[in-house]
């Protein structure tokens, strides 16, 4: 004569054994080994036994237990296995894929990766600042008087709060200056916003690696060397470079930068391509004030700046006829510069 937990157990195997989908399992788990199970009730039952019997049908429990939860699961892992063996039978794995496609630099952001990379040769170090700006550091730091046709409101964007988008990366001139001494070389590369009338060769958003040096002696030689280095970098060892003069308030003297090449398709042009001059003692000053120190003494140092219209060597470098075509994100235009 079986244990009457012996056939409980031989009841539960069956059951399990006969389970046609995983609900019928767990019904039959909660009937036999749920918390008012047939077989967890033995628990209790055991406290009534004789003291002698208890350890042998405590082992007899335990082994039920183990035995009926085994199968239980093992079941539940076979039910898993269909499922899985037959979504997978729906596939057909014969069927062309979804092709993905690789994206690509943006043409524009390709042109500041080139600048960038030969100014870091030239021993630049890259600075940052926001596009969002106080007339502090677009204008008033930089030397540009209050009646200064850049702080018209027809042609700059004021928010409401006083702030604007800056209408250059000077800007960053001024911050650089105000978080350390000189001397100092760096670059900042970055969008920059005026209302201008748009056309194929003006936008409302435009481009621009600012550059400033300053150190003892530099002269507007180093300047021009300099910028007739990156040129050339460029656009090749045939690019002439032109610097004719011109004003800004923040440099002084104040030249404006043209480059031909031949390699190009517009060969015998010259292309305005950048503003730059030598830093204007007035910037040093204000610099000198809003850090509260004398370090940037223009008795003892001279710094040069340019500012380089990155769509315009864009445009040139790359061929491209319309300053529009960078921000209409036409694929079949910007995959020409995947
Ligand atoms: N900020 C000037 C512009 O946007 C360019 C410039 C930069 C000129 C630095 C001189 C020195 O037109």
């Amino acid at each position: 004569m079986p244990h009457p937990l012996e056939q409980l157990r031989d009841e539960a195997l069956r059951q399990i054994e006969s389970a046609t989908d995983e609900q019928a399992l767990e019904t039959t788990r909660v009937k036999y080994l749920g918390r008012s199970g047939s077989i967890s009730s033995w628990g209790e039952k055991m406290k009534a036994l004789a003291k002698e019997e208890k350890p042998v049908v405590g082992k007899l429990l335990n082994e039920v237990r183990n035995a009926v939860t085994a199968a239980i699961e093992s079941h539940n892992a076979q039910f898993h296995l269909q499922k899985e063996s037959g979504a997978l039978a729906k596939i057909d794995i014969s069927l062309p894929g979804t092709p993905h496609e690789i994206g690509s630099l943006h043409p524009l952001h390709q042109m500041h990766e080139r600048g960038i990379q030969i100014f870091r040769r030239m021993g630049f170090a890259l600075a940052e600042g926001p596009d969002v700006e106080t007339e502090w550091y677009c204008f008033d730091a930089l030397n540009t008087p209050p009646d200064h046709p850049a702080r018209n409101e027809q042609d700059t964007f004021y928010l409401s709060d006083g702030r604007l988008l800056r209408t250059h990366t000077s800007t960053v001139q001024i911050r650089a200056m105000e978080s350390a001494p000189p001397p100092l070389r760096v670059i900042a590369s970055g969008a920059a916003y005026r209302r201008d009338e748009v056309d194929a060769t003006h936008s409302a958003q435009f481009h621009q690696i600012e550059g400033l040096y300053v150190d003892e002696n530099v002269s507007v030689a180093d300047l021009k060397g300099e910028l007739e280095f990156f040129m050339r970098e460029l656009f090749g060892p045939g690019t002439d470079v032109q610097f004719r003069p011109h004003y800004f308030p923040f440099t002084e003297p104040s030249l404006e930068v043209y480059v031909r090449s031949k390699a190009l398709k517009r060969g015998e042009q010259w292309i305005e391509v950048a503003g730059c001059g030598m830093v204007h003692p007035a910037v040093f000053e204000a610099v000198n004030k809003a850090r509260d120190d004398k370090a940037y003494d223009p008795e003892k140092w001279s710094g040069y700046a340019f500012g380089l219209g990155m769509d315009r060597l864009a445009m040139i470098l790359f061929d491209i006829p319309d300053i529009r075509l960078f921000a209409q994100n036409d694929l079949r235009f910007l995959r020409q510069f995947a």
